[in-house]
């Protein structure tokens, strides 16, 4: 279940398990454990929408009973790019889903002076130009390093990316709109707006500290 929030840019994923797995995600007396395994399921639903547009072909198989034209998934298996390190929360349920996707990792951290995301880690599968790319990271809050990792990923010859996150304020969506229209973005849930700090209200805190115990 999924609706397509004011613009085809944004799908807000609306199915009730997801809703309800999060509510517990935001509940600040949740567990690391149940946080990590409760991001894991979130992931596998999330991944089913994302993936909906995956292009198919059909192949010859014989079943016990006889010939068929079966459906398979057509073309270069699909890239999966962790945006670091949160984006690897998301990650590890979607790959329980499509374990044979190849997989990348972007590393970026906001310098302190400039609050520009400066790139500090990049290996991203080959031949991204023929693969459906799907980016994760939990939380879209400023969207900055948001867009710098989607720019990254153009850069590497991307064309058919996708971005997926659990959380997204509408400063994130905006930004991410604006640098990347051709970008559409899927998440949980479309909340209210960032803080001074730049955290999502009433969002979940710290998604990396959350899901890893650090703080
Ligand atoms: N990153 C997080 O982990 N949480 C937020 O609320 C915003 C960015």
């Amino acid at each position: 279940m999924s609706q397509s929030s004011g613009t085809p840019h944004l799908t807000v994923v609306t199915h009730p398990l997801i809703q309800h797995k999060l509510s517990i995600m935001r509940d600040k007396t949740t567990s690391t454990a149940s946080f990590r395994r409760l991001l894991r399921e979130i992931s596998l639903l999330l991944a089913y929408e994302v993936t909906r547009e995956l292009d198919l072909t059909t192949e010859r198989i014989e079943t016990p009973l006889g010939p068929m034209d079966a459906p398979r998934l057509e073309g270069k298996k699909l890239a999966l790019i962790s945006i670091l390190r949160a984006g690897n929360g998301l990650m590890d349920g979607i790959l329980e889903l499509i374990p044979a996707a190849r997989v990348g990792f972007i590393g970026l951290y906001r310098d302190p002076e400039t609050l520009q995301p400066v790139k500090y880690y990049s290996k991203v599968p080959a031949q991204l130009d023929a693969r459906m790319t799907i980016a994760v990271d939990p939380m879209l809050a400023t969207g900055n390093s948001s867009a710098a990792a989607i720019q990254m990923l153009k850069d590497e010859g991307a064309k058919n990316i996708r971005f997926l996150c659990l959380l997204a304020a509408p400063e994130g969506v905006a930004r991410m709109r604006e640098a990347h229209p051709d970008v559409p973005i899927f998440t949980a849930a479309l909340d209210e707006k960032l803080d001074d700090h730049g955290y999502i209200v009433p969002g979940l805190g710290d998604a990396g500290d959350r899901m890893f115990g650090t703080k």
